[in-house]
């Protein structure tokens, strides 16, 4: 039975007023003379000045723009944080906050993050003088073991993108706030501000790629199921839930409010089943990317992880038959038949139903 204080399912109760605070915090009409209840969209690049250093509190947009002052307040509230800063993309958000570094200072990722995160870790900021040691954080003790006096920013993915290992955000956050001066960072892309937030479980930053969940849409670079078939349906309850059997499905309860559309899993077979998959999907776009409303399947290897070395690649389970779904918003009988149809010409055998 749930707890009075569990949210359904046993995870976390949804966070308050979200829906609340997402319409309206930052978006007051009364801070336009129009009073217009729908932001206006500023699309001056600057902004005049009563008197040299007199101005209304925007100078240039590159430091500021009235829209984008309405979106950090709002995301900020969302976050449960006090400030937010909205970058181009994800990753000028990451080379932003690895500035905060210097050369010397040791980065600690987790093995098992986005493709260009560990692309850029890897390729850029090592060649600018910063260290990286790539840590299987989902395990506390090769965290503690990996950290030395030069460790200086521990970079977090949970779930891990794309083989949705889940970290323990408040027990690595005990383990690197034993050390001054480490900077947690949770990259929450995943989950969003709407199921989990990496602040209040000790995480210092929480970034986002908001080209997926936080816009949803993806146009910014930002549900009944009726199935017979036993093993389609156990597979397509891990996209409504997250599987129970999951090994950290219990913490995943503990820190989030519930489960985001992310499923990975492994095509029996070869490169070649996972290709026919892939190809004979109809309703999911063959796509990078994922969180918008629409539904995305990739082939990791071959596309958001081809830069991951093949050796790492097979360390982490990123092969060849591996398959990440986005699930968007289309019906869910739809979604099914498109899996059970694309599934039944890439391995037939497997498609036996009781
Ligand atoms: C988990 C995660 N973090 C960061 C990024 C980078 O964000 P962007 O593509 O907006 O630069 C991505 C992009 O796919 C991602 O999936």
């Amino acid at each position: 039975m749930e707890k009075a204080e569990d949210g359904p399912q046993g995870f976390l109760p949804p966070f308050e007023h979200f829906a609340t605070q997402a319409i309206h915090v930052g978006q007051e009409p009364e801070q336009w003379t129009s009073m217009a209840v729908v932001p206006p969209i500023s699309l001056s690049t600057t902004f005049k000045q009563q008197a040299p250093g007199q101005h209304c509190g925007f100078e240039y947009s590159r430091s500021g723009n009235p829209t984008r002052n309405c979106l950090e307040k709002a995301v900020a509230a969302l976050d449960g944080a006090k400030y937010c800063l909205a970058y181009a993309s994800g990753l000028a958000a990451t080379m932003n906050i690895a500035h905060l570094l210097k050369m010397g200072d040791t980065v600690i990722c987790m093995d098992d993050v986005y493709g260009g995160t560990n692309r850029y870790f890897r390729k850029v900021a090592s060649r600018m003088g910063l260290k990286i040691t790539f840590v299987d954080c989902s395990k506390l003790e090769c965290l503690e073991a990996a950290i030395t006096p030069d460790t200086k920013l521990v970079w977090l993915e949970t779930p891990t993108n794309p083989t949705l290992k889940v970290i323990d955000i408040q027990g690595c956050a005990d383990v690197i706030h034993k050390h001054k001066d480490i900077i947690l960072v949770v990259d929450n892309t995943f989950m969003s501000a709407y199921f989990q937030r990496p602040l209040s479980l000790g995480a210092d930053i929480c970034m986002y790629s908001a080209t997926k969940y936080m816009n949803g849409h993806s146009d910014v670079v930002m549900g009944l199921v009726s199935v017979n078939c036993d093993d389609l349906y156990e597979r397509l309850k891990f996209l409504q839930n997250g599987l129970t059997s999951h090994p950290q499905h219990e913490l995943m309860k503990r820190q989030s409010t519930g489960c985001p559309g992310m499923v990975t899993f492994y095509i029996k077979g070869n490169l070649e089943h996972a290709e026919i998959f892939l190809k004979n999907l109809k309703l999911f776009a063959l796509a990078e990317s994922l969180g918008g409303y629409e539904s995305l399947a990739e082939h990791p290897a071959i596309m958001t992880h081809a830069s991951v070395p093949e050796e790492e690649r097979e360390v982490l389970g990123i092969n060849d038959t591996l398959i990440r779904l986005s699930i968007g918003l289309e019906d869910a009988q739809d979604i099914l038949e498109d899996l059970e149809q694309a599934l039944k010409a890439a391995v037939p055998e497997h498609m036996v139903r009781n």
